[in-house]
């Protein structure tokens, strides 16, 4: 999955896992990290989710980084926001109201552009990764992440060998193994996925776990 893969999909507008809607899990679960509002939540491979509106309209501010400029001009344009646009060295930076979108590449963010950052939201962002990109994905939050900041994250489980990733299925144990090292886990919901995700039941899996884990980051 190397950056063509994904500037191709948006180029083609083959984006089956953008959601018209807010992902009902998010509305669910994540009162129960209890972020305090005004704080910056960081939304990793946030394509144009509708999730970052409704962060913010629960009185956050949002920072995302994302390698598509289609995917951000068009969460800005079907959010009718007009956002300030400015070239810094490793990303083209969109701003508008609450939001600070980085369009580039995630591993080229440092801690500076996450300051003010107590939160992260991952819905089909680790699990857009290969298995190669999985550590190093996991290892670049851990050194993003001040201690004490909390994720909210969205991890699928399917039978191996059912569907070609992306997404690809994160069990639990590999949940375990990436993130004990720095962070303490809870599950906080399990769910049969497939009744919610027609976009995967077409692509012929028969089991789909959906899993919501609050992870926190460990001084
Ligand atoms: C499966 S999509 C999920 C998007 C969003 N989280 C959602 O729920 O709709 C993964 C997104 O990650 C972006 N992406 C992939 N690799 C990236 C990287 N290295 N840095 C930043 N964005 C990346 C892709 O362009 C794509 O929009």
């Amino acid at each position: 999955m190397d950056h063509a893969f994904w500037h191709d999909r948006w180029q083609r507008g083959d984006v089956g896992f953008h959601q018209s809607s807010v992902h009902d899990q998010l509305q669910r679960t994540w009162p129960k990290l209890a972020v305090q509002t005004g704080s910056s939540v960081f939304v990793p491979l946030a394509g144009k989710s509708l999730d970052m509106a409704w962060l913010a309209q629960q009185s956050h501010r949002v920072i995302g980084v994302e390698l598509s400029e289609i995917a951000v001009g068009e969460f800005f344009s079907e959010a009718a926001l007009t956002p300030t646009i400015v070239q810094t060295p490793s990303f083209l930076v969109f701003s508008a109201g609450p939001f600070t979108i980085y369009c580039g590449d995630i591993f080229d963010l440092t801690a500076q552009h996450l300051a003010d950052v107590t939160a992260l939201y991952d819905r089909a962002a680790l699990i857009a990764l290969p298995d190669h990109l999985r550590q190093r994905y996991v290892d670049h939050l851990t050194h993003l992440l001040a201690p004490d900041s909390q994720v909210l994250l969205i991890a699928i489980d399917y039978p191996i060998g059912e569907m070609e990733g992306p997404p690809f299925a994160v069990p639990f144990e590999e949940v375990h193994q990436l993130y004990a090292p720095a962070f303490d886990i809870d599950v906080i919901e399990i769910r049969d996925g497939l009744a919610h995700s027609d976009n995967l039941k077409k692509r012929g899996i028969t089991r789909l776990e959906e899993t919501v884990y609050r992870l926190r980051r460990r001084a």
